[in-house]
């Protein structure tokens, strides 16, 4: 797909759209004007992270629809559904800032209207790492997912590596079920200590905040050991789990390498792999993932270092 930065036809501001009929009346209108449409699916509480996706879509589609719907399929019984943070107005502003055309903003009851019954799962991907800590979890996000892309006809679709196992899923599921979007993954934003943004964050306390850097500096010292391959994974991974638990994290989830197709734990690195986590703070759960990059020769060690794309 072209680039549609330099010559993107002015839009004329964002618009809110609540109504399935409208939101399809308009993408059909600016597919009818040769636009390419893109689609940020979002739960809102919009940080810089959200606004990298809206500006990577912009980057290759002339029109760019960002969904908020904080989707209650995908929260457990016991997790934060209630308190997820919600700023509507807030949101609708960065994303006009941010150059969005459409604000795609449904109620749950046009998402799951009385009598809705159906559910998708994708099996296998949905069942380690994540999934096995969030029953049902994978599967609230793959049927929201499913029925944003189908509601906007998108033709392609941006989400974060940071949650790259809801990105492989979402790759199974378009194809699948032969939806034609193209899915696109776009690189983790994090602040300058190297913590991932992410909307949970908000309820890090000041303590809380100051070990989090501690997550994404485990993640790149066990990817550079995996790299280096000076030990074998479960010990480096059982350090990794020491250091995170002796600097003030209650629980691990998990910490683990795992293949980037599969995502099944590997004790060997011998394709492209991964060092995944989730860890408890206080009572917030945050996740996080950095690729093992292999060393080439006379190559410094600080390669898998996440600090890409670092945000001050
Ligand atoms: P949410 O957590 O709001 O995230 C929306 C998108 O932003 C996801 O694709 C996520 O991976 C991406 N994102 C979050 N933090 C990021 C960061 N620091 N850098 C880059 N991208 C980041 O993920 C969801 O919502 C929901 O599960 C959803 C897909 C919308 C379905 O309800």
């Amino acid at each position: 797909m072209s680039s549609a930065n330099q010559d993107r036809p002015s839009s004329t501001g964002i618009v809110v759209v609540r109504d399935p009929g409208l939101l399809r009346q308009t993408v059909s209108s600016w597919h009818r004007a040769g636009y390419h449409v893109g689609l940020v699916p979002t739960m809102g509480a919009l940080h810089r992270g959200h606004l990298a996706l809206v500006e990577r879509a912009r980057a290759t589609c002339e029109r760019v629809v960002v969904s908020v719907f904080v989707n209650p399929k995908q929260f457990g019984p016991q997790e934060d559904f209630a308190a997820y943070p919600r700023d509507e107005a807030g949101d609708v502003e960065k994303l006009d800032l941010a150059g969005a055309d459409l604000v795609w903003m449904p109620s749950a009851a046009t998402m799951y209207p009385q009598g809705f019954a159906t559910e998708v799962t994708v099996q296998g991907l949905g069942e380690g790492l994540c999934g096995a800590f969030r029953p049902g979890h994978f599967s609230g996000v793959a049927t929201v997912v499913a029925k944003l892309l189908l509601q906007t006809s998108a033709d392609q679709a941006f989400f974060g590596e940071k949650d790259f196992q809801q990105l492989q899923i979402i790759r199974r599921l378009v194809q699948d079920l032969d939806i034609p979007t193209e899915i696109v993954g776009v690189e983790t934003l994090r602040e300058s200590d190297g913590l991932a943004l992410s909307s949970r964050n908000i309820y890090l306390s000041a303590d809380e905040r100051a070990i989090a850097r501690v997550l994404p500096d485990v993640l790149g010292e066990t990817a550079r050991a995996v790299a280096k391959n000076s030990e074998s994974i479960p010990a480096i991974l059982a350090a990794g789990e020491r250091r995170l638990l002796e600097s003030g994290f209650g629980s691990i989830d998990y910490l683990t390498v795992a293949d980037i197709e599969t995502l099944r734990p590997v004790d060997v690195v011998v394709r492209p792999a991964r060092v995944f986590v989730a860890a408890r703070l206080g009572r917030t759960r945050l996740i996080d993932n950095v690729p093992i990059v292999p060393l080439q020769q006379g190559d410094e060690i600080s390669r898998s270092r996440p600090t890409a794309d670092v945000v001050t």
